[in-house]
């Protein structure tokens, strides 16, 4: 399996990545929105290949937290193995090197709205608890999926507000199901 950065010429494997993936279009068409999206860069997407065939995909856009303007942050939005060839750590891989991506280029968080059960073996942790608010209020019983990951100590605690995310991905029928 290879891993790399995608280019323009990968939009159609990485919709239909995310359309096999998901059994739908509604994360396809957003993951290609947020590339053509200026308020979403700096982003990291990154294609995972077999032989040839975009097997999986994530992408991270960039994020803002009002009121902590000095630190880099984003986001994993979507993540995605198509259904053949879930469960033997891909999706665990494009996770690992997107978040080497941004540590290389000096974030200090990324967040995740995700699986309370996947993401913390990748140091993601609640991050509500932190005064880390998400662009729109997660219910009480989800509030576990609203999760960061810190790159450097001296984040967590210091820096809180609300993270506003890329225009694209900022619109409350994302957040609120
Ligand atoms: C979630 C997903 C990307 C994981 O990719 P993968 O290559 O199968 O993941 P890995 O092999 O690295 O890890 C497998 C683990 O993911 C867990 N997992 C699979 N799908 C999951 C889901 N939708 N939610 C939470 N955990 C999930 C498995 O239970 C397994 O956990 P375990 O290691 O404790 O047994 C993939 O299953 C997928 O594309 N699902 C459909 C799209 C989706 O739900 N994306 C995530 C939301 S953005």
């Amino acid at each position: 399996m290879l891993l790399r950065t995608t280019g323009r010429d990968d939009l159609k494997s990485i919709f239909s990545v995310h359309e096999q993936a998901f059994g739908g279009t509604e994360e396809a068409r957003l993951t290609i929105e947020l590339l053509a999206d200026p308020s979403a860069r700096p982003v990291d997407s990154i294609l995972a290949e077999e032989e040839s065939r975009a097997i999986g995909h994530v992408l991270f856009t960039r994020v803002r937290i009002q009121s902590a303007e000095d630190v880099a942050a984003a986001i994993l939005a979507p993540l995605a193995v198509v259904p053949d060839r879930q469960g033997r750590g891909i999706g665990g891989e494009l996770v690992e090197e997107g978040l080497n991506q941004l540590a290389e280029r000096g974030v200090g968080l990324a967040f995740v709205l995700g699986h309370p059960g996947y993401y913390p073996r990748f140091g993601f942790q609640p991050a509500g608890i932190h005064g880390l608010r998400a662009p729109y209020p997660i219910p009480a019983e989800h509030a576990g999926a609203w999760m960061v990951r810190a790159f450097r100590d001296d984040i967590l605690g210091r820096v809180r507000g609300r993270v506003a995310c890329a225009e694209t991905l900022d619109q409350e029928k994302y957040w609120v199901e």
